[in-house]
């Protein structure tokens, strides 16, 4: 085990959209797919599905029905269609498999948040690019039409991946001990949310 080759892998990962059209390897795939698997999830159900898309013309109606009408603060949809668009579900019923005293919807979420992170560092440690895309709340039923996905299969995000085209510099990232409270929260430090959108705004391009 080696924590610096760990936290490497994790601070090399970046959202990236920029990637080139070119093929990547279905072993590469698979490999992100096995690292979500070894996700923690609640009472281990393992709610999620992958529904890995290759071919260009679904490829083009995801595009579609992810560009939706133009608006400020709509993700970023890159401009060259990725060569793997894996877009990640959950399987709502395996909330019933939780004990009825918790917040089913944040475990659910919460484990398939887990798996989507674990491709994204599996990708970067392959050396793919991947991004984290959103899905419009008008673009679900269009998309679940698209790919045939059940009822009780809800639809969480994309994971786009392909070889980078560029790599961008990191975001910055708040200092360590700025998140961290020792014994109670101190709430002297409880930070300002309405500054924080008046300086850089909704949406996903934060700095
Ligand atoms: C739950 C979640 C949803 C996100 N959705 C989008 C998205 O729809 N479009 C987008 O451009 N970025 C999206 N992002 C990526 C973030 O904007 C990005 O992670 C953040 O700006 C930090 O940049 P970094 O990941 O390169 O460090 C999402 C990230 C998370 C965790």
């Amino acid at each position: 085990m080696d924590i610096e080759a760990l936290l490497q892998v994790m601070k090399s990962r970046r959202h990236n959209g920029r990637v080139k059209a070119d093929p990547i390897p279905d072993a590469h795939i698979r490999k992100m797919v096995e690292a979500a698997s070894w996700a923690p999830s609640g009472n281990n159900a393992q709610p999620w599905e992958f529904i890995v898309v290759k071919s260009a013309e679904t490829k083009t109606k995801l595009r579609e029905i992810l560009e939706g009408p133009a608006r400020p603060g709509a993700s970023h949809v890159p401009a060259v269609d990725p060569p793997a668009i894996i877009v990640v579900c959950g399987d709502t019923r395996f909330k019933e498999t939780y004990p009825e005293s918790v917040n089913r919807q944040e475990v659910f979420y919460s484990s398939l948040a887990a798996a989507i992170q674990n491709m994204h560092l599996a990708a970067t440690a392959l050396g793919l690019a991947t991004g984290w895309g959103t899905i419009r709340e008008a673009g679900m039923e269009p998309l679940r039409k698209l790919l045939d996905i059940p009822d009780a299969v809800e639809i969480v995000a994309l994971v786009r991946a392909g070889y980078p085209q560029e790599v961008p510099a990191p975001k910055p990232r708040r200092a360590v001990e700025d998140a961290m409270h020792f014994d109670r929260y101190d709430r002297a430090r409880l930070r300002d949310v309405k500054q924080a959108i008046e300086s850089y705004g909704k949406g996903w391009g934060r700095l």
